[in-house]
């Protein structure tokens, strides 16, 4: 059996490092995400512990299936209750690609029927997903093991404008070389994402530490337990943002995430921005980008005065800038180079640093 490490699209190959780091045998680079060799016990220990990955699969079955009759027949021989449990309800979803095969609703009705000939109970609401994929006539048969996305760590309450995801933030600090021992500096940090992020990483604590998982609702699953991570001993993670309410949010939620003791977060304008006493460390933030026409004027400004601070002010530093604009990123003045895209839930952002 194998278990499906979806990636964000343009985060792969992070996915692939960070699950060999992990211990992941024979992590391989496939569509759509990671393939690692594992079962149950693996399942669970990518949920808890990986921090790049969008969502966990776990592949229990595959067969051919040509035609409806035959999908409905092979999958009642599917050993279902192996997995799902008969008081647990579950919602099948179904996707056909290049397949006789190509009513997906027809083809979730089937392995559905096949659930409940099996004693397991089926609901449109249930929150344990069972995927059938039909591709090139191949069905394959995955339980979601995630439930609610990945980058809901289950901190952060507070959202703000246009928050950027934790499973992005995570990668990109990690493209920027954060090994948990430097400072990072988020000048327009919204609900804090960023410094939350680097904090966690640094006191290395576990990103599904506070929630639940789809998994732990399937037969023979275990929680398992989460070693007590190491402390960063000096607050070293800013996040700054002219807005008020956004550093009050940012407070809250580094609290919940119990690291606001190595964070930092004052609410100032770009302007006034100064590096931290200490040696010098990674500055990763998004700044405002799309919107309305008309805004994009005023957002070139906004990116012309960050540029200049960090030149004058941050020259020893590496630098991050997250923004779906190139022309934005040029504004800055700074010597950037591009990496991505990555699909930040369909808009395309790309990471320009300066190592
Ligand atoms: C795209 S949001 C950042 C989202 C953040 N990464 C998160 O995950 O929540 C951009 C932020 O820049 C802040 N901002 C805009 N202009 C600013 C300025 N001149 N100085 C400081 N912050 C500014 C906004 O208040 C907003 O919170």
């Amino acid at each position: 059996m194998t278990v499906f490490l979806v990636a964000i699209p343009g985060l792969e190959n992070a996915l692939e490092r960070e699950a060999t780091a992990l211990g992941f045998a024979d992590a391989a680079i496939v569509p759509g995400g990671v393939e690692v060799a594992g079962d149950l016990a693996e399942a669970a220990h990518a949920n808890l512990h990986l921090r790049c990955a969008a969502r966990v699969l776990w592949r229990v079955a595959e067969f051919r299936a040509m035609h409806l009759a035959q999908l409905d027949k092979r999958a009642r021989k599917v050993p279902w209750t192996n997995w799902l449990r008969t008081d647990v309800p579950v919602r099948v979803e179904a996707v056909c690609r290049k397949s006789r095969i190509y009513h997906d609703k027809a083809a979730a009705q089937r392995v559905a029927g096949a659930i409940i000939a099996a004693g397991v109970p089926v609901a449109e609401t249930a929150e344990v997903v069972v995927k059938a994929r039909i591709d090139d006539d191949l069905c394959t048969i995955s339980l979601d093991t995630t439930g609610e996305a990945l980058h809901r760590r289950g901190h952060k309450e507070f959202v703000g404008k246009a928050p950027l995801r934790e499973t992005i933030a995570a990668a990109f600090l990690d493209q920027m070389g954060f090994d948990g021992s430097q400072a990072v500096v988020d000048p327009m940090c919204g609900s804090g994402t960023i410094p939350i992020e680097a904090a966690e990483i640094a006191a290395g604590l576990a990103p599904g530490r506070s929630r639940r998982f789809a998994f732990e609702h399937l037969v023979g699953a275990v929680r398992p337990d989460i070693e007590p991570s190491a402390t960063p001993l000096t607050p070293r993670f800013f996040g700054f943002d002219r807005n008020d309410g956004a550093i009050r949010g940012a407070r809250e939620n580094a609290s919940r995430a119990d690291v606001a003791d190595w964070c930092r977060f004052e609410r100032q304008a770009i302007s006034d921005l100064e590096p931290p006493h200490g040696p010098p460390g990674i500055v990763l933030t998004n700044p405002p980008y799309g919107g309305r026409i008309g805004d994009r004027k005023l957002l070139f400004g906004l990116y012309g005065s960050l540029g200049r601070v960090l030149a004058e002010r941050f020259s020893d530093w590496r630098i991050g800038i997250v923004t779906s604009d190139g022309g934005l990123a040029k504004a800055t003045g700074l010597e950037l180079t591009p990496s991505g895209p990555v699909s930040h839930g369909g808009t395309k952002i790309t990471l320009w640093t300066r190592m």
